[in-house]
């Protein structure tokens, strides 16, 4: 592993066993373009895999923080707005393999946790992966993913894993959404 010994590991974060699941998971899954919502260590895992990481935070001193410690050319890293819609400039436009959802902490809805940025990585990705997937909210958060028609490919550690199935909106076919390799 190249970035391993660089990632910030903390309470907050993904424990080393998460990241070598990520890790083994996007070259499992064949990703190459993600969705993050919350850098940090988890943008080092997706990083051994060479992927292109587009990361978005909420909190300007973390935003400030992250952007200075993973400085890689690979990773472009966005403010986003916490609230029940979500839109951020450029991203909006853009489709990606895999959508990371591990942020905002909290959420705006009561007991759905990250629901605003799990619905914005379900109109634009073709797997999708929750962080802290053992909590309540978390869980609330799934199911809502569930009954729009993703599937779970697999649930280890904190993580669960989903697939986009053809029950699910597709996602609107524009010129500048297509799937990129
Ligand atoms: C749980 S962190 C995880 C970030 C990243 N995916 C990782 O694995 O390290 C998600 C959010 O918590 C906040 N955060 C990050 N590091 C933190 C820390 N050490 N203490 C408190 N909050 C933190 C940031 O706003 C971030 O978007």
């Amino acid at each position: 592993m190249k970035y391993k010994h660089m990632a910030p590991f903390s309470d907050y974060s993904v424990n080393p066993k998460e990241y070598d699941y990520l890790v083994s998971t996007a070259k499992k899954l064949d990703v190459s373009r993600i969705l993050e919502f919350g850098p940090g260590v988890s943008t080092f895992a997706f990083l051994e895999n060479k992927c292109k990481i587009w990361s978005l935070e909420y909190n300007q001193e973390w935003l400030d923080k992250f952007r200075e410690m993973v400085d890689n050319p690979n990773v472009k890293m966005q403010k986003f707005v916490n609230k029940p819609y979500i839109s951020v400039d450029k991203i909006d436009d853009m489709s990606f393999d895999l959508g990371f959802v591990d942020s905002p902490t909290g959420g705006c809805f009561v007991s759905y946790c990250r629901l605003s940025s799990a619905l914005y990585a379900s109109y634009r990705c073709k797997y999708i992966i929750i962080h802290d997937a053992d909590r309540k909210g978390e869980k609330n958060t799934i199911s809502v993913l569930r009954e729009m028609g993703w599937k779970t490919v697999e649930a280890k550690h904190r993580l669960h894993v989903l697939k986009r199935t053809n029950n699910v909106l597709p996602i609107v076919p524009r010129k500048d959404r297509k799937w990129q390799n």
